[in-house]
């Protein structure tokens, strides 16, 4: 196990930022998540650490060791790709068992070893078959069985459960946190799909356009975005973002004609003129139309999700989620109000920062 450490990393692909310029360090053992959309640069990243892509500048180092351009194999590095790359002409025990082989584990231990994982990701009925008699969510978690077989110094994984059905997932997702709570082996964990980077990291890295746009732990990124980027993709929904015209000197938020609230608390210094007021859907809740307190909003439309149900509403020409915790919609009628919870808001100013 080693530490991570990546300065200044950049990797264009003529005028394409792949990645621009990042700068990350991870500690010895820690588990990290590369967050973003598709496009975002995360592969090329993870690439670039595993060594089987050069970047144009900037430097990586394992350990105290800077490897920017040593080749894969003296990098010490498991890996599971996008796209699985299993040697075809070897069974899947073969594959899981590869990379104790080259490194002259003895047969018996092999074996061990290799029924050992298959039998927690649910492949050990497949031991003897080939990667091309296996479906696309058996070959990944072949490829994920042979990235955990042996202790690696750093594990890079770019969306290993991604076409797996959401049971499987959720049993290959626990693996992995058994896994990494047992072993605790450096971790850089690639996907876009925020329930598992929150369920499985330590720390959170969100990207946009090949550049780190927050790093944080998954409370911090979910409670305290840094931008507005992160406030609108960390979430399901996201945070509301709603226009606002703030007066400082009286502390009155307007979000459209007679849409005025007073502001209970102090502001955030810069809040003033035209800003961003974010609040995520479990801190809106609906009141009677009226109340004082409330901003006037008209129903669009109610979507009842298991254990919570999802309303959206229109304030103004501005459209706003509130999520309640209650298993049957609500009776509401078509005008309500909507209270804010005042301490969960956020200012951004129109750089997209956060106003603090
Ligand atoms: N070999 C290449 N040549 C040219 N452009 C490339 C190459 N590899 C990646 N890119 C571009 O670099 C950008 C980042 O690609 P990358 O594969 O790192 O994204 P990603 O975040 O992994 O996306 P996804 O979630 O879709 O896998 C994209 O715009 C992509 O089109
Ligand atoms: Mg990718």
């Amino acid at each position: 196990m080693a530490s991570l450490n990546l300065t200044q990393l950049r990797r264009h692909f003529g005028t394409v930022k792949a990645v621009d310029n990042i700068d990350l360090a991870v500690n010895d053992g820690q588990f990290v998540a590369l967050l973003g959309p598709s496009g975002c640069g995360k592969t090329t990243t993870l690439r670039m650490i595993a060594g089987l892509e050069l970047p144009d500048s900037g430097e990586i180092k394992i350990g105290e060791k800077p490897v920017t351009h040593l080749p894969p194999r003296d990098r010490n590095i498991a890996m599971v790709f996008q796209d699985y790359a299993l040697y075809p002409h070897m069974t899947v025990a073969e594959n899981v068992g590869y990379p104790l082989k080259v490194r002259n584990v003895q047969a018996v231990d092999i074996r061990a070893r290799v029924n050992n994982v298959a039998e927690q990701l649910q492949i050990n009925h497949l031991l003897e078959r080939r990667p091309s008699q296996l479906s696309g969510g058996q070959q990944q978690r072949v490829a994920l069985a042979r990235a955990v077989i042996h202790k690696a110094q750093i594990t890079l994984y770019d969306e290993p459960l991604s076409n797996l059905d959401s049971k499987l997932r959720l049993e290959a997702r626990a693996f992995l946190k058994h896994l990494q709570r047992e072993v605790g082996v450096t971790s850089v964990y690639v996907t876009h799909d925020q329930a598992e980077a929150m369920a499985l990291a330590d720390l959170i890295v969100v990207m946009n356009d090949g550049k780190i746009m927050q790093v944080g732990s998954p409370k911090d990124i979910y409670q305290t975005p840094a931008n507005m980027f992160v406030a609108g993709f960390i979430g399901s929904p996201p945070m509301n973002l709603m226009a606002c015209t703030v007066d400082a000197a009286t502390r009155t938020l307007r979000f459209g004609d007679n849409l005025a609230l007073q502001w209970q608390h102090d502001l955030p210094q810069g809040a003033h003129g035209q800003v961003t007021f974010g609040i995520r859907p479990e801190y809106v809740s609906i009141r009677p139309a009226g109340e004082p307190g409330t901003l006037d909003a008209k129903l669009y439309v109610m979507q009842m999700l298991g254990s919570e149900s999802l309303i959206m509403l229109h304030v103004g020409n501005q459209l706003v989620s509130a999520r309640l915790i209650a298993d049957d919609l609500p009776e509401l009628p078509e005008r309500v109000g909507i209270a804010l919870d005042q301490k969960r808001g956020f200012f951004y100013g129109t750089d997209g920062n956060r106003l603090i």
